[in-house]
Formats: C-alpha cells, sequence, structure tokens
C-alpha cells in the first residue's frame, strides 16, 4: 500500500504552516476535543474584528447556525484595508488579458479601485446594506471591484457565470430580487470580441423585473443599445469619484453573497454565505492547502462565477495578502502550452485548476510543459470532479517535476471552502485521491441507513456531522428547501447531519476518495448541471411528450450530457437532426451553451415503474453502451428496455 504513496517534498515541508502530520492530527484532535475553542482562537486570531463575537457557535435552532455572533466586522476591509501597512505597494491582483495585456494592480490601488466603485454604488446608484446586485460579468478586474465593492457596502452580490442565458440570468435577478445588475459591453475570447450587455437587454425585456438601474463597464468597445434611465456607464461614473468609503459595520451573519447552484430537483437554488464564518475558512484554507507565502504568485483559473472564482481567486487570496492572477483567457489559446507560459513568465508558484482543464492540457499538449520553466511551482490543485489517474500523473510528473504536491481538494459552492484536501506539506498524498478532512472539519463517511460510520471499501455518503464556519446558511428566500436539500437524508445518533450529495469510500489508511454524486446532478466539466432543469428546457419544445436526461463518461468532460427524448409525434417534423438541433437551441436560450447535450435518442418510450417512476440507473446503464442487469421485471414494459439497447447499439 506505501508504494502508492507519494511523500510530501521534504523541502516544502520544512517552510509549510502545517508540516507534518502530527501536526495535522494536533490540529484536527484539538478541534475534535474543544470545538468553539479551536474555531474561536482562530477566528479572534484571523480576522481584524470593528467588535469581538460574544459566542463561537450557536446551534440552537439548528441546521440553522450562528457563527461569531455578535462580531463586527467588514469582508472588504479584511481583504483590503488592514494589508496598507505592511503590503501597500504588493501586487494584490495580476490580470493577465485575453490579448495577452498583463496589468499589476497593488493593494493600495485595489484600496481606491474598490472604495471608488462603492461609492458609486452607494451615491448615484443608492444601494445599501442588504439590497441584492447582480453582477453578470467576464474575467476583467472591474469585476473583482465589483465583489469587492458590494461586500464593502453591505451589498449582497449574486455573481452570474457569463455563459448562462438570458433566461437562466432572469431567473437568479428574480429569485434575488435585485435592485442593480453590474455587466460590460462584452469582452474578448480567444482575440475576438463577445457581447454580454445584449443578454443583459434580453433578461430586462419582459415582464416586471425588480432591476432599477445596470451599470456597464466598457471592455470591447462594441455597440451596445443603451435603455435611457436604466443603463449607466461606469467609465463616465467613476471618473468623478471619491477615493475613501467607509466600509459598512457588519453583523457575522449578516449576508455576503450568493452563488445560485443546481440541485437534483426544481430551479437552481440561491447558495446564501454569511460574512465571517465564510471569509475566515476562505483565508485559512489558503494558508494550508496552497501554503501560499508572502512573496508567492498564486494562481486559480477559474471563472468568478463559479464558487471557486469567489473563495480562491478573489475573497482567500485576498483576505490573507496574498498576489492573486487574473485570467481572461481560454487556457488553450493561441495554444496548450499558454499556461504554461503564464507560469514562466510570473514565476507561478500554485497553480489550481480542474480536471478537464488539465486532461484537455495533456491532450492537447502533452509536452508542452517541458517547454518551459515550471521551476517556481511547488503546490498543484485540482478542483471540482473526480480526477482520473492518468491526468493525475501527468500533472505530478509533467507539469509538477515530480516534487510539487498535488492537492485535490474536495468541496461544494455550498461547503464555501475546501473541506476534504491533502496539506502540501504534511500529507503523503495518493492519486486521484482527496485523503482527509481539513483540521476543524468533521467529514465522515456515513451508511445513509444506519448513520454509522463505513468500514473501508465499502461505499458510502460524504457528510459532514458538525457544522462548520463557511457552511451554507439558507436558500435564498427558502428555508424548507435548505433543511431538506441538506439535511434529510443522513441522521448520526438520530440528528440530521449535513449530506454533500456524493458518494464517497475509504481506503485502509482512512483516506477518502470521493465516487460522484449520489442524486441527479452531473458534472460536466466540473460544472454542476441538474438534470432535471436540462429536462425542463427540453420539455419546452413543442413536439417532446417525455424526456429523461443522464450523465455518460466522457473523456474530456468527466460526464456528458444523454438525453432520451420522446417525440409527440413523427408528423409534421422535420429529420432528427433538425430536432436535436431545435433541442438544442432551447437549451441554450434556457441555460446556455454549457448544458448542450453529447448525445441526444429519440425512444419510443422511456422505462418505468408502473407507478410511472423513470428508472434512470437503467438509462445510465444504457447510456454507458453496458448491458442491463438491473430487475426490469417491475418495469410497466420491460420491452423498452431491449428497444433503446438496440437503438444505442445501432448508433454506436
Ligand atoms: C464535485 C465546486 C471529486 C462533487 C468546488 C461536488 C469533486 C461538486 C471534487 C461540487 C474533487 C468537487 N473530487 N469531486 N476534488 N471537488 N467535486 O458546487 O460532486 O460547483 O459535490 O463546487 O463537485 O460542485 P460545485
Amino acid at each position: 500500500m506505501l508504494k502508492e504513496l507519494y511523500l510530501p517534498n521534504p523541502e516544502l515541508a520544512k517552510e509549510a504552516r502545517i508540516g507534518s502530520m502530527e501536526q495535522y492530527w494536533y490540529l484536527q484532535n484539538s478541534a475534535k476535543n474543544d470545538y468553539e475553542g479551536f474555531w474561536g482562537a482562530f477566528a479572534q486570531k484571523k480576522i481584524d474584528w470593528f467588535e469581538p463575537f460574544d459566542k463561537v457557535l450557536d446551534e440552537s435552532n439548528a441546521p440553522f447556525v450562528k457563527w461569531f455572533d455578535g462580531g463586527k466586522l467588514n469582508v472588504a476591509y479584511q481583504c483590503i484595508d488592514r494589508h496598507l501597512d505592511t503590503r501597500k505597494n504588493k501586487a494584490a491582483i495580476i490580470f493577465v488579458g485575453d490579448r495577452g495585456e498583463e496589468i499589476a494592480v497593488t493593494y493600495q490601488e485595489l484600496y481606491r479601485n474598490v472604495n471608488k466603485f462603492a461609492n458609486l454604488l452607494r451615491e448615484d446608484f443608492g444601494v445599501k446594506k442588504g439590497d441584492r446586485v447582480v453582477i453578470y460579468m467576464p474575467m476583467i478586474l472591474e469585476a473583482a471591484y465589483a465583489i469587492l465593492a458590494c461586500a464593502r457596502i453591505g451589498a449582497v452580490h449574486s455573481i452570474v457565470f457569463g455563459g448562462f442565458s438570458a433566461e437562466a440570468l432572469k431567473d437568479r435577478i428574480l429569485d434575488a430580487e435585485a435592485k442593480v445588475v453590474i455587466t460590460a459591453d462584452g469582452a474578448y475570447r480567444k482575440s475576438k470580441p463577445y457581447m454580454l450587455k445584449p443578454v443583459v437587454d434580453k433578461a430586462l425585456e419582459e415582464g416586471d423585473t425588480p432591476v432599477e438601474k445596470v451599470l456597464v463597464v466598457e471592455r470591447n468597445g462594441e455597440d451596445v443599445e443603451w435603455v435611457g434611465g436604466r443603463d449607466y456607464s461606469y467609465n463616465e461614473l467613476i471618473a468623478g469619484k471619491g477615493i475613501t468609503c467607509e466600509p459598512e459595520v457588519m453583523d457575522s451573519e449578516d449576508p455576503l453573497f450568493l452563488l445560485y447552484t443546481s440541485g437534483s430537483t426544481g430551479k437552481p437554488k440561491g447558495v446564501q454565505h454569511n460574512q465571517a464564518g465564510y471569509i475566515l475558512w476562505a483565508q485559512m484554507t489558503m494558508e494550508w492547502v496552497f501554503d501560499v507565502k508572502e512573496n508567492d504568485t498564486y494562481w486559480c483559473t477559474a471563472d468568478i462565477g463559479w464558487i471557486t472564482g469567489h473563495t480562491y481567486i478573489i475573497y482567500g487570496p485576498l483576505a490573507m495578502g496574498a498576489t492573486t492572477v487574473m485570467f481572461e483567457g481560454v487556457i488553450t489559446y493561441p495554444d496548450a502550452g499558454r499556461p504554461w507560459q503564464i507560469v514562466e513568465s510570473l514565476s507561478v508558484n500554485q497553480f489550481y485548476t480542474a480536471p478537464t482543464a488539465i486532461r484537455v492540457l495533456h491532450k492537447m499538449g502533452e509536452d508542452e510543459p517541458g517547454k518551459y520553466d515550471l521551476s517556481s511551482l511547488k503546490v498543484l490543485g485540482t478542483v471540482g470532479e473526480p480526477i482520473d489517474p492518468t491526468a493525475w500523473k501527468w500533472y505530478y510528473e509533467a507539469v509538477g517535476g515530480s516534487k510539487c504536491a498535488i492537492v485535490d481538494t474536495y468541496w461544494q459552492t455550498e461547503t464555501g471552502g475546501h473541506i476534504v484536501s491533502p496539506l502540501p506539506g504534511a500529507t503523503p498524498i495518493k492519486p486521484a485521491c482527496a485523503t482527509l478532512p481539513l483540521p476543524g472539519i468533521m467529514a465522515e463517511i456515513l451508511d445513509p441507513e444506519t448513520g454509522e460510520k463505513v468500514e473501508p471499501g465499502e461505499g458510502g455518503y460524504m457528510c459532514i456531522t458538525r457544522p462548520w464556519p463557511s457552511q451554507i446558511r439558507n436558500v435564498w428566500g427558502d428555508e424548507a428547501r435548505y433543511v431538506k436539500s441538506y439535511f434529510g437524508d443522513v441522521k448520526k445518533d438520530g440528528k440530521p447531519v449535513y449530506f454533500t450529495g456524493d458518494g464517497a469510500v475509504y481506503d485502509e489508511n482512512g483516506y477518502i476518495t470521493i465516487t460522484g454524486r449520489t442524486d441527479d446532478v452531473i458534472n460536466v466539466s466540473g460544472h454542476r448541471m441538474g438534470t432535471a432543469e436540462v429536462e425542463a428546457a427540453i420539455k419546452k419544445h413543442e413536439n417532446v411528450a417525455a424526456v429523461a436526461v443522464v450523465g455518460k463518461p466522457h473523456e474530456l468532460k468527466g460526464e456528458g450530457i444523454f438525453a432520451y427524448v420522446v417525440l409527440k409525434s413523427d408528423e409534421g417534423v422535420g429529420d432528427e437532426i433538425e430536432e436535436v438541433r431545435a433541442i438544442n437551441n432551447i437549451i441554450k436560450q434556457e441555460i446556455g451553451n454549457i448544458a448542450l447535450c453529447d448525445d441526444m435518442i429519440f425512444v419510443p418510450d422511456l422505462p418505468k415503474t408502473r407507478s410511472g417512476k423513470i428508472m434512470r440507473r437503467i438509462l445510465r446503464t444504457l447510456a454507458k453502451g453496458e448491458k442491463v442487469t438491473q430487475d426490469t421485471s417491475t418495469l410497466e414494459d420491460p420491452s423498452i428496455v431491449e428497444t433503446i439497447e438496440v437503438m444505442i447499439g445501432r448508433e454506436c
């Protein structure tokens, strides 16, 4: 067994904040022995409080919990102001644009730019503490300023990924009752301009909208429509703004942001994160998991539209006073050497990306890393989906030169920050394994029936048995959904515990390997997608009678989307290719390109039980092209399985 493990590089261990397994266990055991003492001490030390908290953890209304109640702080102050004494001329953000431009913004400049932005929102737009602001932006510096400006004035931001459609944007605006949208005319992708503002226009065009004002940052200078009295130019308004702005004094449990994510049923959920607990864990995990040092340059390739971008491009790195790279471009453009060229040119020390990106870079440019000097790298991170051993090995050897720690970080939008991950100077690593819970996180794999911890080798449900500071606080506006979604499935010692939705397994060392979702959520290129959402979009096609969507293993994306569609009639419709195109167009309108189907098959019916429940397990097996071994005798029409089997066989 030991030969599978890679011991930490002694050079890293020597300098690391957590430099041995003894230290790891010391921390984890101290959390177990005195949970509130552990978290209280870190909160006191890491956060610059305006007023101290009274209580570490209040579980009296569980699963609604309060952390550091009574404390007063401001997250933008934590990320910027408190660094000015010692780091004012240090680069806070290094922006690398799609067309190659590089701009370093110091902490002092960040302070000024965020304050000006915050003053604009306060003075010109009347944004107040608690107001919701939707940010629909490309990966440009103004997006970072917008996020931090909201935090400074206590507005609750809700970032919507720039790849989502007008319909998806509209849903999120309505659910959050946002008063303001911040966007850009567009940006650049692969050196060509693309547009965002028209999507916002479309999202606001029909029906009642809560949005009063739209702020438009000029990025690519393309023509956009302008709605008088609603649309305002950032570039014009920002010019006269003051460079100081009093930070709003926030309570620990005031909301900081919403981020919509897919669940197994219904519409996306507005995951609500609050101030103190979130920023504490964002900062602590940055320090522990990436072990960023004062002079290091850290780069996470995510988009700010996902939780990884929130916690590990903006909040975590800035809270600890690090230099964070923000990349607008596409990592394979102009070629698959692009990321390695950036690593070389900026001497990047920690690099964080998704398995999908690693697989694509491996496939498109296996030898590219060898062409660059990557000796600055110390820690390589992965996130978003299980990584396969082949991709892991290439990352470790070709990119990391067999000397870097690979941190396979397991977490979710709802957890706010990492929960299971190796520590670069301490944990012996195993390919494609997230290893151990971080200190303070009581993550356990439980048997859903008994609530007991499972034995090594037996699969179970990945749960967290105690609240933790950066946990989701609520599903925006829907307390019942919060309770049902996360605390409904598993009980330990009779008490509901947080269930992640993922399956996992221990090895004989107690290491955790995540095996994937147990629910109807699929993971396409590390993007979480509810099959129910895709089905709802497809059902909007007038000729669709029924549909079932499942995930299918995909060489590069991890999972692809496989749709089984039953048409109402064959009459009056064009050929199948036309039909697929029409359905995909609807998906594009309803959700966005990220939800397009990889496979679509028109079937006469779906395998259903006599009570009408669609047997998704069977559909998953069929999508893989495997023989169905499940019992089909309880189906309303068992012959349908064979029919679909033959149809899929024929297509292949
Ligand atoms: C999956 C992304 C295996 C998991 C931060 C989880 C992973 C979902 C890993 C959350 C990992 C994330 N290994 N699976 N290291 N990290 N996942 O909310 O299924 O976009 O539930 O957050 O991604 O996706 P989300």
